[in-house]
């Protein structure tokens, strides 16, 4: 499973979250960090260990990926506690082509992961929305979005970016084969740029929930027909992961992050979206050091307190019934009041925390990873991608969904 980790904007903990992920799953399933910010390539500040292999070699010098692949060396994992991990670096230097990279090497990239033979493959991303960010996000929802109430201008940048990427997976829609378009519209579609031209009029002056617009507009146009109905699902299927990194309270998510989200979500994108709230890491100057020392948090934990495994069964009746994962997730074909969703994250958040006892980073780790897996392992829930699809590809798994 391939599970990009974004945001809107810089600073707001991608790195620091997807390296102490990427090591807590690794306690329990084989698990590679990428890291596809090059030209900072802070994921070797998080990391003080040499590191002879990266990206570069994988497309400049044809190395295969999985040999580009690190295990943590003997001074940060001496028992070979996290064996289970590896990391794919950036190059320290600037290169442009990876920086910059272009289509071929892109997808020379994801050829590369998909290939790899792993359970879970995180993405550190930059920050941001770019052509870069948007080509390694899944088709069907966010992966995971970072939130923080320190910084609220992210979280609304971040509505910007499931708007963007659900763009993206309409337009994948349109550059399937005219064929199998006409066969879903039940008739020739002379002109399939009209749809995503309207889309961007929609998209360029929001009148309202731009999608939930543009699908009305559709539905007019070619009726109830398949095609309609995919497009339908591209967007009531959508879902937005998100984690609160540095949460210090539930108010304060709540009114920081939780509720701009939201609103910014229902006025502009969709109110048929789904946002699921992973999880939270709270701020921890432990972290903050870690950070700095080269030396991951999570490792810094385990090798000071030997922890035993975390038992998997005993986390799975209760975070089953926690997240909900046994109910279907709804299809959103009507539209639920804001308040009414508002209210219904507020109250999650109020019962992660209180049965989660929130306050320690190690545990909140836990919490993500497990939940993470369940949605991951679950049909119905999709997070992140087993694939980048095709245009094709994508085309056929949406009419499954129909
Ligand atoms: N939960 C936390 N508690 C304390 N400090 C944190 C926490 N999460 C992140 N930080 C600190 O915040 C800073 C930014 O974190 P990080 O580099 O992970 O962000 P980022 O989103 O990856 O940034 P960029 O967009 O530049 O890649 C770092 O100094 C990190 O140690
Ligand atoms: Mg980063």
């Amino acid at each position: 499973m391939i599970i990009p980790v974004s945001s809107g904007k810089g600073g707001v903990g991608k790195t620091t979250f997807a390296l102490n992920m990427a090591l807590t799953l690794a306690r329990r399933r084989t698990t590679v960090l990428v890291d596809l910010d090059p030209g900072t390539s802070s994921l070797r500040s998080f990391l003080d260990m040499p590191i002879q292999r990266d990206l570069y070699h994988f497309i400049k010098r044809d190395v295969p990926l999985k040999e580009c692949t690190l295990g943590l060396n003997r001074s940060l994992d001496p028992e070979g506690l996290f064996r289970r991990f590896r990391v794919i670096a950036s190059p320290a230097s600037f290169i442009d082509e990876i920086v910059n990279m272009e289509t071929a090497h892109m997808e020379k990239l994801q050829r590369g992961l998909m290939e790899l033979d792993v359970d879970y493959v995180i993405l550190d991303n930059r920050a941001g929305l770019d052509r870069h960010v948007l080509e390694f996000m899944p088709l069907a929802n966010s992966g995971i979005l970072i939130f923080t109430p320190r910084l609220r201008a992210a979280t609304l940048t971040a509505a910007e970016m499931v708007r963007a990427a659900l763009i993206r997976a309409c337009r994948q829609v349109f550059s399937a084969p005219d064929d199998d378009l006409a066969v879903l519209a039940g008739r020739e579609l002379p002109d399939s740029r009209e749809y995503l031209e309207q889309l961007d009029a929609f998209s360029h002056q929001p009148a309202g929930p731009v999608f939930d617009l543009w699908l009305e507009w559709v539905r007019e146009r070619i009726g109830d027909c398949l095609l309609t109905r995919v497009l339908e699902r591209v967007v009531s299927g959508y879902r937005v992961f998100f984690v609160l990194n540095q949460f210090d309270s539930v108010e304060d998510s709540a009114e920081q992050v939780v509720r701009p989200f939201m609103e910014r979500l229902y006025k502009s994108v969709s109110q048929r979206v789904t946002a699921i709230n992973v999880g939270w890491m709270v701020a921890s100057d432990e972290i903050r050091r870690s950070g700095e020392s080269g030396l991951p948090y999570l490792l810094m934990q385990h090798y000071r307190r030997r922890r035993k495994d975390p038992d998997a069964e005993r986390w799975e009746g209760f975070l089953r019934d926690l997240a909900g994962l046994q109910q279907r997730p709804p299809h959103r074909k009507q539209a639920v009041p804001l308040d009414d969703e508002l209210n219904r994250q507020v109250e999650l958040l109020n019962r992660m925390y209180v049965h989660n006892a929130g306050r320690n980073p190690e545990t909140n780790l836990d919490f993500i990873a497990e939940r993470l897996i369940g949605f991951t392992s679950n049909t119905t829930h999709r997070c992140g991608m087993r694939r980048f699809l095709s245009p094709l590809e994508w085309l056929r798994e949406l009419q499954t969904w129909v």
